[in-house]
């Protein structure tokens, strides 16, 4: 992409650090969609859709998978399955499925969200069981699941510790409640725990991972749990118009992905940290290092207004988002370390520091 000139000479390409859901399909993922063995998956017989959700039940150890356009539909797909109308599911007070996802749980689930204000997107499992109704009291709708968002996205890309889900999966299991996770980053948290996905996905009933975020595949997401919650959400799936026919051609682009790009992450990684630490070097960043883990970096300003300053970087060719009063800069697929640094030049120059 081609964007505004710089000082030196004349355009330069443009950063964009929006999202990693701006992330381009490769040349050899376009050529591995331009070749998929393709059918009609309404019919479940899309042979490339079908090795998709194989492999995707496999890499998360579960029973089954099913292949849908978004991590919406997945978190929606996830908690349909789990909950009734007029059950209550537990989220964190910032997660995306209680947020970001146009309330789409109680509007066509009949489920309400009870909110959890966690600590960096982690709930402790005490906040998890206070928050769970009794079942003697008539008034109190029923808790039914509980959803974690993993890696959190507005706490800055944070990895649910181990020992985090395992203590709210014991207060679950004491309860009788299911967990769906929104994975939508869980490869990233994986890479940055250095344990196999499945080791993480294995402390919930269903989850949702994305395709099209660092995996850098222009559309898809994969719910997965047991055979059971998968044709409840199937069915729910379909109800919602979300059947689709020779999909197979998106599910080549997801298990291209999966073969090839989910180990280079680490790459986002170290420039997420790389970007980080030298946004904490320039006058009035607020930035809290510790929750840099994976490939999301917010940072607040105590000089300037986020949007002001988002457009500031626009104009020079680095492109940010500006939620609230702070700032989101997201490494993925399509931001090289140089990028990184002339992002930082950016910023410098916007904030009145060093270039
Ligand atoms: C944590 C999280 N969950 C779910 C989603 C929804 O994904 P989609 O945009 O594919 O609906 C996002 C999107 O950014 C997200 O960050």
């Amino acid at each position: 992409m081609v964007g505004p000139g710089d000082e030196h000479n004349g355009p330069v390409v443009t950063i964009d650090l929006r999202s990693d859901t701006v992330t381009m399909p490769t040349p050899e993922m376009r050529r591995a969609m331009a070749e998929a063995e393709l059918g009609d998956d309404v019919f479940g017989e899309d042979p490339t859709v079908n090795r998709l959700q194989e492999r995707a039940a496999a890499l998360m150890g579960k029973e089954a998978a099913l292949f849908v356009p978004s991590g919406t539909m997945g978190n929606l797909l996830g908690v349909l399955a789990l909950a009734r109308s007029g059950q209550e599911v537990i989220a964190e007070a910032h997660s995306h499925v209680f947020l970001n996802e146009g309330g789409g749980a109680a509007a066509l689930g009949g489920i309400q969200i009870r909110q959890v204000p966690g600590t960096a997107g982690v709930m402790t499992a005490e906040q998890v069981r206070e928050a769970i109704r009794p079942l003697d009291d008539v008034h109190q709708p029923p808790t039914a699941a509980v959803c974690v968002e993993n890696t959190h996205n507005q706490a800055g890309g944070v990895v649910w510790p181990l020992e985090s889900l395992r203590a709210v999966r014991a207060v679950a299991d004491e309860h009788g409640l299911a967990i769906h996770m929104d994975g939508a980053r869980i490869f990233n948290a994986a890479v940055a725990l250095g344990v196999p996905a499945q080791e993480i996905a294995g402390h919930a009933d269903t989850v949702t991972f994305c395709l099209s975020k660092g995996l850098g595949a222009p559309v898809g997401s994969v719910l997965c749990g047991s055979e059971e919650a998968i044709a409840r959400a199937h069915r729910w799936r379909k109800a919602l118009g979300g059947g689709w026919r020779e999909a197979g051609v998106l599910a080549a682009a997801g298990l291209w992905a999966l073969d090839h790009l989910v180990d280079r992450l680490a790459e986002d990684h170290a420039n997420a940290r790389t970007l980080a630490e030298g946004l904490a070097e320039l006058p009035g960043v607020e930035i809290d290092l510790e929750r840099v883990q994976t490939n999301i970096v917010r940072f607040r300003l105590r000089t300037m207004a986020a949007p002001v300053f988002v457009e500031a970087c626009r104009g020079l060719g680095v492109l940010g988002g500006a939620s609230g009063h702070g700032v989101r800069f997201v490494t993925h697929l399509g931001i090289e370390p140089a990028d990184v640094q002339r992002a930082l030049a950016v910023c410098a120059r916007v904030l009145g520091g060093r270039c």
